[in-house]
């Protein structure tokens, strides 16, 4: 929109309200110590603003919601497929779309089929789930981001990029045991940080010039194809569509959770060009998810992604979501509390080794600060460091690169001054974050272990 004004309009208004809870600090003391002292473990009416994640939780549109009236469950063939498909591939014109469940059941199909021992997958940070469902089957994960990307004060339009130069040297040495090189966009586990369309061409460039296959984790897409028109030159004339539609054209394939930018409860899909190898996720699927028209999901589902991905690529509510995610970030800056710069797409990141320096990172600086948001304002937020990342393949503990807090934005379900007041809590927690305590794991569960884990405060 044109015109003068900074105030940040949601381009939408309310038509649905769901009740929020409030609690007393008593009763948030009592519910966190209940939970082991794991956000995951809370009971979700007790949290009065919920920012542990942006996947599926975000608020649906009329249109969506009409949308879903047309679902059809005919279990092959149903015209709800059809409309998805076309849907994916108005964006995405791979060959094969292959529909799941979520984000990592098109992760486990995939590496299940190209992963194994000795290989080595790279990207530019391996979300949690991809890094599990790669190392599940034997295989390397290898993050390979920018040395900017590691550093959460340094300012880099594209802090999500590829280190390339890093990239070439692991292909010219090792080509053979890489049956894949991933980008993930935006890199969510590095701060929600977009990559530019150069780099995700020079992946691609490398990629092919050593004959290996180059996918997108493309959950927050749009996102990134945002910041690419916002920030990238010659980009800021060209249709959002337009850049995703060559975003893809210079890939192989795709793994996707429909529960991000385009605004579905639950789903996803893999695709790509490769014929054998999709023939091969197509059984797999069959076997865990379902046949090839719904894979997991319901007609109803396919309707709302449908029409979900026409709207996550409109300008206007992009403007808005890269905005109003600014807005907090920037807030918490000029209060003093130290966030990964610059503010990414769908999160701010605080840096919770920075703010904690008190504590050490396996006593996990992250997790301090995710409770202490919890037990002062009711705030669910999530840690992104050594409790998510510290178990190495080997079984030993090593602290994670970053110890980050993930305040994660649902899209189109909070206003501005539920914000507000999220900047007052964190700004009162900072104040006082000399006081909080370490925390000790007591239960750690095999794998993905800060979904389940328990812990103790540290006297
Ligand atoms: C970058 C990235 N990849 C993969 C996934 C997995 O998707 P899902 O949660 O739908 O399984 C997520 C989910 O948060 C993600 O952020």
């Amino acid at each position: 929109m044109d015109q003068p004004f900074t105030t940040i309009i949601e381009p939408f208004r309310i038509h649905s309200v769901e009740p929020l809870r409030m609690t007393t600090a008593d009763e948030r003391a009592l519910a966190i110590e209940r939970a082991g002292f794991n956000l995951f473990n809370l009971h979700a009416d007790d949290v009065l603003i919920d920012l542990l994640t942006d996947s599926g939780t975000g608020a649906m549109s009329r249109d969506q919601w009409a949308a879903i009236q047309h679902g059809d469950e005919s279990y092959a063939g149903s015209p709800s497929w059809f409309r998805f498909e076309a849907a994916v591939k108005e964006l995405f014109p791979f060959n094969h779309v292959i529909p799941t469940h979520q984000g990592r059941a098109a992760e486990k199909i995939l590496f299940t089929v190209i992963g194994g021992a000795g290989k080595i997958v790279p990207n530019n940070t391996h979300f949690d789930t991809t890094r599990a469902n790669v190392e599940a089957t034997g295989a390397e994960a290898r993050d390979m981001v920018i040395a900017e990307g590691h550093d959460a004060a340094t300012i880099h339009p594209f802090k999500g990029n590829m280190d390339l130069a890093a990239l070439e040297a692991l292909l010219k040495d090792r080509a053979a045991d890489i049956p894949v090189v991933f980008l993930t966009i935006t890199n969510n586990s590095g701060g929600g940080q977009p990559v530019s369309l150069a780099n995700i061409r020079g992946v691609s460039d490398i990629c092919h010039e050593y004959g290996i296959p180059f996918f997108l984790d493309a959950c927050r897409f749009a996102e990134n194809a945002w910041f690419i028109h916002e920030r990238e030159d010659g980009q800021s004339d060209r249709d959002v569509a337009d850049i995703v539609r060559e975003i893809a054209s210079l890939a192989d394939g795709m793994t996707m959770s429909a529960k991000k930018d385009p605004f579905g409860n639950i789903g996803g899909w893999l695709a790509m060009n490769d014929d054998s190898i999709a023939e091969k996720c197509r059984n797999i699927l069959i076997l865990t998810e379902g046949f090839p028209t719904y894979g997991g999901l319901a007609g109803r589902d396919l309707e709302a992604i449908a029409q979900g991905l026409k709207e996550a690529v409109q300008p206007d509510y992009l403007r808005y979501r890269i905005r109003s995610t600014a807005y907090l970030g920037d807030a918490l800056d000029e209060a003093g509390v130290p966030v990964v710069k610059p503010i990414g797409g769908h999160a701010v990141y605080i840096d919770a080794k920075a703010l904690l320096s008190h504590i050490q990172p396996l006593q996990y600086p992250g997790q301090a600060l995710a409770i202490a948001l919890y037990r002062t304002g009711g705030i669910r937020s999530c840690e992104i460091g050594s409790v998510m990342f510290g178990r190495q393949p080997d079984g030993s503990e090593k602290p994670a690169a970053m110890e980050l807090v993930r305040l994660a934005i649902p899209r189109r379900t909070y206003t501005q001054s539920h914000i507000d007041y999220v900047i007052e809590v964190v700004t009162a927690v900072a104040r006082a974050a000399n006081s909080l305590p370490g925390y000790r794991m007591v239960e750690e569960p095999a794998t993905l272990r800060h979904f389940t884990a328990r812990f103790e405060p540290v006297a």
